[in-house]
């Protein structure tokens, strides 16, 4: 079997398409526009093309953008009133504060900080609590790109088998959150789990995060199986840099049903997620409908 490529790139592009005709129609017909700000302390270079990437985008389907660069020196106090303001600013819908944070500042006490409701990355413990029991949340924008992708290549996810390799905070547990809550049957390994390879062949669904180049070999993969690559490692091969998943791409595309590839694949739909987050938390701000087919 020759799996099916999943192109993040163009799902991505249609992702922003949809938000902007809802940003158009929302500014037209409610006099509202979705702002998004995001805060930068420091700078950390990939955080500055990140930063710059997010505003970029946010302009290109027609939401305010605020960029707030402080310096790397920048105290707890004064970053923590610069939260209690844009939380208390009716312009702002979504907060993000790009991490990581310089080591002086203690990042779970300034994420907390962050009004729930505009807490765009899903990373507020309130949001993650609200997740975890299954209740409506801003939800972590990689894996909600992850699902989406899902739900748009098998319609219902009901009763599939996910493997999610990767526990971490950011992807791991929240992707195992929305399988559950689509009614697949889930297990989360990681490192310590015993014969890994044997859990991942038993996977309708495989999602590799766990950041360790190509370590998903194709004889892990059941034939016909989804896989979804969340890893981007840069690796040097035959003296070239390039960019790989967790999964070695060739072996498993020669078993899997559909795969997404490294780059181009889980990567572009983070950003589309976290418009698609900025947008509903604009919606749930004035009490209208949320946008359809972009939340969980
Ligand atoms: N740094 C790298 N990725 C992310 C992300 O998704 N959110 C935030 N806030 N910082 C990041």
């Amino acid at each position: 079997m020759v799996a099916k490529v999943i192109d993040g790139k163009a799902f991505a592009a249609k992702v922003r398409a949809q938000v902007a005709a809802h940003v158009a129609r929302l500014r037209e017909e409610q006099g509202l526009q979705p702002g998004l700000a995001v805060v930068l302390v420091g700078e950390d270079p990939a955080s500055q093309v990140y930063v710059r990437n997010k505003h970029a985008s946010t302009v290109e389907v027609g939401m305010a953008s605020f960029e707030h660069r402080l310096p790397a020196e920048t105290s707890e106090a004064d970053l923590l009133a610069r939260i209690a303001r844009l939380n208390a600013d009716p312009a702002v819908h979504g907060i993000l504060v790009q991490l990581p944070l310089p080591k002086h500042l203690d990042s779970d006490l300034v994420i907390n900080a962050i009004a729930p409701a505009k807490d765009v990355d899903g990373f507020h413990i309130s949001n993650v609590g609200l997740l975890g029991t299954g209740q409506k949340s801003m939800v972590p924008c990689t894996p909600l790109g992850c699902l989406m992708m899902l739900r748009d290549h098998h319609g219902s996810l009901a009763g599939l088998n996910a493997v999610v390799v990767g526990r971490s905070n950011i992807v791991g547990k929240p992707m195992a959150q929305l399988l559950l809550g689509d009614s697949c049957t889930v297990t989360i390994a990681h490192s310590r789990t015993k014969d890994l390879a044997a859990v991942c062949r038993g996977a309708d669904i495989l999602v590799a995060a766990v950041g360790r180049p190509e370590m998903i070999p194709g004889d892990w993969v059941k034939p016909g199986a989804t896989v979804i690559d969340v890893g981007i490692n840069r690796i040097e091969r035959d003296g070239k840099a390039r960019l790989v998943g967790d999964v070695h791409y060739e072996s498993a595309a020669a078993v899997a049903g559909a795969i997404t590839p490294v780059p181009g694949g889980v990567g572009p739909m983070t950003i589309a997620c976290l418009l698609a987050n900025t947008l509903t938390a604009c919606c749930r701000a004035g009490g209208l409908p949320e946008p359809e087919g972009l939340t969980a």
